[in-house]
């Protein structure tokens, strides 16, 4: 089930060299995009080696998973900035065409309504990058959210408030609310690549691994999806059966 590799700067090249793959095949490819710690090597190593190989990005269309509410795109926290910083100044993307949700939209809802409807305008997602939070959220697609659900705002739990204040510089300025594409938006794209890295993955891992398909825990809900990768590192699988463990060297 989880294919686990050394440590995250393996799982940097094993991906970097598998979307690189996927977009000579299919330059027009539709990607959603995920922010966060654990992307931040995958978007550096993708960065060196598309470069390396001149790679025309320019076709490429992609979807963020989420935003916070509040933070303009200018803001060093906001998702905006982190896709601008890690990766798209980087390389020839087309502004265009790279779309995450608006953290100060003026109608909120029509923006996520919209939002939902752009990604199956274009033909669903290619390839989802997903991280995990330690309470088990994809996107910020917190514990109890409907399976059926399309984008929408969210409360964040104290958990990922807490998790995610490290980028802060106090807990006030940490955003209360955030916009995410849902679950079923997620679980519509054709291919799922979920990662964990690190210490403080281990034990979401085993709840991932001994949980039953529940909304409890949003990342459960990609055992029922037909193509998804599951890849760790060893620190994030400790926790799990050998059994559960496909180690690549
Ligand atoms: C970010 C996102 C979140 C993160 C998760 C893990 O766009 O959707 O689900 O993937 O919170 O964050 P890190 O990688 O910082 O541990």
């Amino acid at each position: 089930m989880f294919l686990v590799f050394n440590d995250p700067q393996a799982i940097a090249q094993y991906l970097s060299e598998r979307f690189i793959n996927l977009i000579k095949t299919k330059p027009q490819s539709v990607l959603g995009l995920a922010t966060g710690s654990t992307m931040e090597p995958l978007y550096h190593q993708f960065c060196v080696d598309a470069k390396q190989q001149a790679l025309d990005v320019s076709q490429i269309t992609s979807f963020n998973l989420d935003e916070y509410i509040g933070l303009s795109h200018e803001h060093p926290q906001s998702y905006h900035y982190y896709m601008n910083q890690h990766l798209f100044k980087h390389l020839g993307f087309d502004a265009h065409k790279n779309f995450l949700p608006n953290g100060v939209p003026e109608n909120v809802d029509a923006h996520c309504q919209e939002y939902s409807q752009k990604i199956a305008d274009h033909g669903g997602i290619d390839l989802q990058l997903l991280g995990v939070g330690t309470n088990g959220h994809i996107g910020f697609n917190e514990p109890g959210t409907s399976f059926d659900s399309r984008t929408h705002v969210v409360e964040l739990s104290e958990t990922t408030r807490i998790d995610n204040g490290r980028f802060f510089d106090s807990m006030d300025e940490v955003p209360t609310q955030a916009i995410t594409m849902g679950m079923r938006d997620i679980m519509e794209a054709k291919q799922i690549v979920f990662i964990a890295t690190g210490d403080n993955k281990a034990q979401v891992m085993l709840d991932l691994y001994e949980s039953e398909v529940d909304e409890q825990m949003p990342a459960s809900m990609l055992k029922d999806h037909p193509n998804t990768l599951f890849i760790i590192d060893k620190k994030a699988a400790a926790l799990l059966p050998a059994a559960a463990c496909e180690f690549v060297e």
